[in-house]
């Protein structure tokens, strides 16, 4: 299945139907620094359902590991403000003490984490890491049974040799294969619900395809709901049966991901995948970096904030856009698309002005659209990530 915009979707668009393992509502994240608060996450509302995969994008800084750490409670409380609810199988997260948090963490909710060589302690060898995080879920396995399943795990993932390389210390281990072992010990214990931070950029394709595959595995599997973070619009139209597009800390554009990906509400979507390389067959098609760069969320700009970069804010009357923050509502197309823009007719503007400059061929409706690949694009859209 190919959009608008040649992206590939290999998922329909989601029903939303399953019972919502998260229920994420108003989050807000502060922090408060030295140089004033930082505003990294505003009244951020979504949920994924079991055995559904929510796909969020955004450009560096606009709060998606932040906020997907305050789903497993991994904020220092004494340095975060914390506002909103998150409720994982129906139970409140914000405000749980560390030890109730353990508990969820691992079990029912695990997180990949973006920094591989962060998250694991460079002291330890990575099987007891793993054995370990197994351990801490199964009090009556024995050391023995934590040593096979941190092989089993290893060789899941595509470690070669699992049984001698689980034996090594993490600096033993390449770049590709620490993501791995990081990816290992967020499955190891079956979550049901995994966050998945950029699990692949440090991956090759082939590798990457794996692990997307690896993923899918374990969702039909155990029913899973599935958040996974990227930049990448090729993994979230192969993955994602819905989007949350993120810009300084506040969701922008939401909605199943065919419909997101075909009919784009919000210019920084837009933007989003005119930046795309391999958006479109069509060697007409440009490729078109969003101006300037993400704003300090120290001092966020007034009304939309994506305002100081949208090309489009001319077309929405008087001085609205800087002064007025849109909220996220149903655009045109149904209630499960929501956007937060000031503008009337997005629809009409996608249509007639960006689709042709980023595809022309599908624009002028004289091509058919662009190929699908078998696996999901790996180049992440270089153009705008700072
Ligand atoms: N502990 C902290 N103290 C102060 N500011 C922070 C802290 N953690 C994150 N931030 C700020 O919060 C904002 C959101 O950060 P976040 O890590 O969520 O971005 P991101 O969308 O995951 O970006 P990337 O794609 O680069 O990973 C950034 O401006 C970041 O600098
Ligand atoms: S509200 Fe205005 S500035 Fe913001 S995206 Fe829409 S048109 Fe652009
Ligand atoms: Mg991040």
């Amino acid at each position: 299945m190919s959009t608008d915009t040649g992206v590939t979707t290999s998922k329909s668009a989601s029903s939303a139907a399953g019972e919502r393992l998260l229920e994420v509502e108003h989050l807000t994240v502060k922090f408060p620094t030295a140089d004033g608060l930082v505003n990294a996450v505003t009244d951020l509302s979504y949920g994924v359902a079991r055995g559904q995969t929510l796909g969020i994008v955004g450009e560096s800084g606009s709060g998606k590991s932040v906020s997907s750490m305050a789903v497993l409670g991994l904020h220092d409380p004494r340095r975060t403000r914390i506002e909103g609810s998150i409720r994982i199988d129906g139970q409140e997260v914000i405000g749980l003490s560390e030890s109730r948090l353990r508990k969820i963490r691992g079990n029912s909710a695990a997180m990949i984490f973006q920094d591989a060589l962060a998250s694991l302690h460079p002291f330890y060898r990575v099987g007891k890491q793993l054995s370990e995080a197994y351990g801490a879920h199964h009090p009556k396995a024995s050391a023995r049974d934590g040593r096979r399943k941190a092989i089993e795990m290893l060789d899941l993932v595509g470690i070669p040799q699992p049984d001698r390389r689980v034996d090594d210390f993490p600096h033993q281990f390449s770049g590709g294969m620490r993501q791995r072992a990081m990816i290992a010990m967020g499955l190891i214990n079956d979550p049901s619900l995994l966050i998945a931070d950029e699990p692949t950029t440090a991956l090759d394709v082939t590798v990457q395809a794996q692990i997307l595959d690896l993923l899918g595995d374990l969702q039909r599997e155990f029913d899973s709901a599935i958040i996974i973070i990227t930049h990448d619009l090729g993994v979230i139209a192969e993955m994602a049966d819905e989007v949350l597009v993120m810009y300084a800390g506040r969701a922008v554009e939401y909605g199943a991901t065919r419909e997101l990906l075909t009919h784009p509400e919000m210019p920084y979507t837009w933007g989003l995948l005119s930046s795309v390389p391999d958006v479109s067959a069509d060697p007409d098609a440009r490729l078109l970096p969003i101006p300037g760069n993400p704003p300090s969320l120290l001092d966020p700009p007034t009304g939309c904030s994506f305002h100081p970069r949208c090309v489009h804010v001319d077309k929405v009357p008087g001085d609205l856009c800087s002064t007025s923050t849109p909220e996220l509502t149903p655009g045109g197309r149904g209630p499960g698309h929501l956007k937060r823009c000031h503008l009337a007719d997005p629809d009409r503007i996608y249509a007639t002005e960006v689709l042709p400059e980023i595809a022309p061929d599908l624009a002028d409706g004289s091509a058919t659209p662009a190929p699908s690949t078998a696996t999901p694009s790996t180049t992440p859209p270089t153009t705008k990530e700072a």
